[in-house]
């Protein structure tokens, strides 16, 4: 089969580094793919955003599945597209991605549904909003409606800053048209999981379950970043929690959604707050997480391309029930190796060292995400080299037979690369670890 994967980040990598193992494979391409990807794939010039840039490529090279990895193609609508020519893609229709691209939508699914949520008002109007903010006690949460590169949600400390909040999305416009609506929600306390799966609308097949680690500095301190690391699984999550979080969350929302007559094929993701009082939803995405993605493929030991074959096709009953599915027992753990000032202002264009020396180590793979591979040619000797391009240019990642024994490698590993002004957390895994 001839396969593209869309997006250029470390979860794109993962996918491609993952899809390339199936036996069903013949040839991979990924627009616009990066340093890493290029390994494996072939990488085209094509933009996430450009539709119907993919959808030529796809009818030209005969493309049998488009994956596509980010969220905005999806709240676009390339699936609708592609469907519409009769081309096989994986992920939901642009009606299906409304549940990440719209928080409105999805908070009134999930009261709609019962499922676990904290408490909301939602606001068309800053004035009302400012109101509401005023007869609550802080902290709040205030959050854009649409979507805004992961940067939407603004945790608030006290009822001034959730004011600001509100004029920065609702008057400044620093989202645009994303904040024409606000979400002011309960602030929740507790420990974030992510829970993905990937559904045809009728069956779910579940993955592993992971932790990100959203802030840039250690001890959780600093900006929200798009995930410095992560590991899987996520021990608290036992067989019984991991079962509530199915019945009372994910079959919910799919159940609710083709109530609404909502067709949802693909990845599923619920990132939830584990509280004092229960398992409650922060949101959901219509994807697979990024980094979450990169320790949860390491211990899948199926085909993928198998599995989102018979998601799009409706058949994931029949490719569950040949019981097929398989997880590695170990621990998986990623550290993200980001550029100087992320998740600010970044340079581009510093050389990476030491990605050779760690190559062919067992057990450790290094998923590349804002990295760009040059190729010079001097007197007929090639040479190779990898160049940052991004604000996270890496993800270390390791396999271990305990989670300590996972972090232990992927910092043996992590610290064999470089590049300058390269800084990561020290702390992946904490918290785990922490409860051992
Ligand atoms: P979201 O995109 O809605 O998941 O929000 C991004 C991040 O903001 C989450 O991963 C949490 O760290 C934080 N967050 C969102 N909603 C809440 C909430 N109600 N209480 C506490 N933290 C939240
Ligand atoms: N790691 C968070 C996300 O993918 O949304």
């Amino acid at each position: 089969m001839r396969i593209l994967v869309v997006g250029s980040g470390g979860r794109e990598h993962a996918l491609v580094w993952k899809i390339a193992q199936s036996k069903l494979v013949s040839k991979i391409f990924s627009a616009p793919g990066n340093g890493g990807i290029s390994e494996k794939a072939e990488c085209v010039d094509i933009k996430t955003e450009d539709t119907f840039g993919l959808l030529e490529f796809a009818k030209k090279e005969k493309i049998d599945l488009t994956v596509v990895g980010p969220e905005a193609p999806l709240a676009d609508g390339i699936v609708d597209i592609f469907n519409n020519y009769k081309l096989k893609i994986f992920g939901p229709n642009k009606k299906a991605a409304q549940l990440e691209a719209s928080k409105v939508f999805a908070k009134q699914l999930m009261k709609k549904y019962n499922i676990p949520t904290a408490d909301f008002e939602i606001f068309d109007n800053p004035g009302l909003a400012k109101k509401y903010i005023e007869r609550k006690r802080a902290p709040l949460v205030v959050k854009a409606d649409g979507l805004a590169q992961g940067k939407g949600v603004i945790v608030t400390k006290t009822i001034e800053e959730a004011i600001q909040a509100v004029e920065s999305i609702m008057e400044k416009k620093i989202f645009g048209e994303s904040g024409n609506r606000v979400i002011i929600e309960d602030y929740l306390e507790g420990e974030e999981a992510s829970i993905i799966v990937i559904t045809d609308s009728k069956e779910v097949l579940t993955f592993a379950s992971s932790q990100d680690h959203k802030r840039i500095f250690d001890n959780e301190q600093g900006p929200n970043t798009g995930g410095m690391g992560a590991y899987s699984p996520v021990p608290m999550i036992n067989a019984q929690l991991f079962k509530e979080i199915l019945d009372r969350i994910i079959f919910r929302i799919i159940d609710g959604l083709a109530r609404e007559g909502i067709d949802y094929r693909g990845a599923l993701y619920a990132g939830i707050m584990l509280t004092s009082q229960g398992i409650k939803v922060l949101e959901f995405n219509v994807r697979f997480g990024d980094p979450e993605t990169q320790v949860i493929l390491p211990r899948l030991n199926s085909d993928l391309l198998e599995a989102m074959l018979a998601t799009v096709e409706g058949k994931l009953a029949k490719f569950k029930r040949m019981d097929r599915w398989r997880w590695d027992e170990r621990s998986c753990v990623c550290v993200v190796c980001a550029s100087k000032g992320y998740p600010g202002k970044y340079e581009k264009g510093k050389e990476i060292f030491g990605l050779e020396e760690i190559k062919n180590i067992p057990d450790i793979v290094v998923f590349h995400a804002g990295t760009r591979k040059l190729i010079s040619d001097v007197k007929g000797q090639k040479t190779i080299k990898y160049i940052t391009d991004g604000g996270r240019v890496l993800g270390v990642t390791a396999l271990g037979n305990t989670l300590k024994e996972a972090i232990y490698k992927t910092y043996q590993a992590a610290k064999v690369i470089q590049f300058e002004g390269m800084h990561y957390r020290r702390d992946i895994g904490w918290r785990a670890l922490k409860r051992e």
